[in-house]
């Protein structure tokens, strides 16, 4: 990646509370190295909270506990701009041009709403529906030229693009806003639930045991890893023996992200080894990256 010396990355998540380990590995990882790079602006995205209820109490706790966690994984306001969605107005006023800029038909396309909508469509908000123009409106707001995004964002940068492009083109101004691109993560995209390697790690799903927080203590993570789901057979010596192995995937993957090598040479090591003794050392590398954060955190 080239950069230049007016790129400006931009990149929000939503408060849920503590951060878990796919927030780690799959954003705040990749947040603190581009703090040192270009211009970054970080922000706790609590409008985009708000499309499905939340006590009020609650999201005040979760707000500020997000944003704890972005300070104990190492975002720092002297390098970062650091902040709340709705202390900035211009984000819902944005949003409301950029609402009329995108298209129903384009709308239509988001599979994210169709999957969070489920069959109940006609009960969700219509904020759920529009979120993603108040995406497009977040980091069109900054001009920002790059989004570091899991893969399940790619398509609503994708829209972002298309809505900065259709406003270039209304107002003949091509350069108005700059059409941001994605900065997705080679070796990781997304950090796949402990029970169910198809789903993503996330803070919604009701087993505890789906995810490791942040500020889990040794025991817990070694608990959650012991019980992480796995398949019966041993670890193979290559990706391709892999396949249909969704489970077996998602923890090989972690460690290889963290102790910072390529998928292939984690199975060069541990080819053959059951799961029971590969777990161990997961468990291992899990904590001697995760409890220092989770220390700074309390
Ligand atoms: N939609 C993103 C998510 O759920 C959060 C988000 C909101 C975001 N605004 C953004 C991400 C702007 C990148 C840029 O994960």
């Amino acid at each position: 990646m080239s950069i230049k010396h007016n790129d400006i990355v931009f990149s929000g998540v939503q408060p849920t509370g503590s951060l878990h380990l796919g927030n780690y590995l799959g954003a705040m990882k990749n947040f603190v190295d581009l703090q040192t790079k270009m211009t970054s602006i970080y922000c706790v995205v609590d409008l985009h909270a708000i499309t499905v209820f939340k006590k009020p109490s609650e999201l005040r706790d979760n707000i500020l506990e997000t944003t704890a966690g972005f300070l104990a994984c190492g975002l720092d306001f002297k390098k970062s701009i650091i902040f709340n969605q709705s202390s900035v107005s211009g984000h819902s006023e944005l949003a409301w041009i950029l609402n009329c800029i995108a298209r129903v038909g384009w709308m239509n396309r988001m599979t994210q709403f169709k999957e969070k909508a489920g069959s109940n469509k006609e009960n969700a908000s219509v904020g759920l529906y529009i979120y993603p123009n108040l995406m497009a409106a977040d980091i069109l707001l900054y001009k920002a030229t790059h989004v570091p995004v899991g893969d399940d964002q790619k398509q609503h940068l994708e829209l972002a693009r298309d809505i900065a492009q259709k406003f270039n083109n209304d107002f003949n101004n091509s350069n108005f806003f700059p059409l941001p691109e994605p900065l997705i993560q080679k070796n990781i995209s997304r950090v796949m639930s402990l029970r169910d390697g198809k789903k993503k790690m996330s803070k919604s799903d009701d087993s505890e045991y789906s995810r490791i927080g942040l500020d889990d203590s040794e025991d817990e993570i070694k608990k959650k890893i012991k019980k992480a789901k796995t398949d019966s057979l041993p670890i193979p010596g290559n990706l391709l023996d892999l396949k249909n192995r969704p489970e077996a995937l998602n923890l090989l993957n972690i460690y290889s992200f963290l102790t910072n090598s390529k998928l292939e040479n984690t199975l060069k090591l541990m080819e053959g080894k059951d799961f029971s003794k590969f777990k161990n050392e997961l468990s291992d590398v899990i904590i001697s990256t995760i409890c220092p954060i989770g220390k700074k955190n309390k």
